[in-house]
């Protein structure tokens, strides 16, 4: 059988689409259904794998997929042993502290003692430590924004990328902790085969990211 590579990509959200069409302007051709959750590429050896993209570096870690494209907020959140083989450039964002914009915000210790909802609980504990802030981290997995509004907290931690979810929500960023892109990641044990083909995908996204700049 011929030796394929699996990559898992964002089923939907901020960085599939980019993802695909990165994948496209890389020449790889294949058709993805809606609803598709698996395809093959007609005229390259890889596969797709159409995952959560929180999921995406477990995928990867378990050799469920060979590679990833996932945000680096994601993969260091996670904090598996993955490589980094490429910086992608696209789905660039930042991992912020945000308050209701009423509150008088000063500077960090702003949230000794408070309550902040994340979905990102280790970057965010990393970070208060580092700055001696005791403040209790909420996790949850997804409209951090809304806590404050509902009670849930007095600060949150999420992605910011365009700003529009904080103001719909009457939040204001105060703090960036973490800048994160697309990174096209791996296991660092991939045997050589599988290895020569991503080589040869790297070269193409090599060709593809040249181009632009
Ligand atoms: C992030 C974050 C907000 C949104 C912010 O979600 O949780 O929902 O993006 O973007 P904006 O500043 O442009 O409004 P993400 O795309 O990471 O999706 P996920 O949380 O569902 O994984
Ligand atoms: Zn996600
Ligand atoms: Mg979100």
């Amino acid at each position: 059988m011929m030796t394929k590579l699996k990559i898992a990509v964002q089923k939907s959200g901020r960085l599939s689409e980019d993802s695909l069409k990165l994948i496209k302007e890389c020449g790889i051709k294949f058709n993805n259904g809606r609803g598709t959750l698996k395809a093959e590429a007609s005229n390259f050896p890889i596969e797709f794998l159409f995952l959560r993209d929180d999921d995406i570096p477990g995928y990867v870690e378990d050799g469920i997929a060979d590679l990833g494209i996932v945000g680096e907020n994601v993969l260091v959140e996670k904090s598996k042993g993955l490589d980094i083989n490429k910086r992608l450039g696209f789905s660039k964002c930042r991992l912020s502290l945000a308050v209701p914009k009423s509150e008088n915000y000063t500077d960090i210790n702003y949230f000794e003692g408070k309550n902040i909802a994340t979905s990102y609980p280790n970057l965010l504990q990393k970070y208060l430590d580092e700055k001696g802030i005791n403040a209790d981290i909420h996790e949850i997995s997804g409209s951090v924004e809304i806590a404050p509004g509902i009670g849930l907290a007095e600060g949150v931690c999420d992605i910011v990328s365009s700003g529009s979810t904080l103001f719909m929500n009457g939040l204001k960023e105060v703090e960036v902790i973490f800048k994160s892109e697309a990174v096209l990641i791996s296991s660092p044990d991939m045997p050589a085969d599988k290895k020569e083909i991503l080589n040869k995908l790297i070269f193409r996204i090599d060709s593809v990211l040249n181009s632009k700049n």
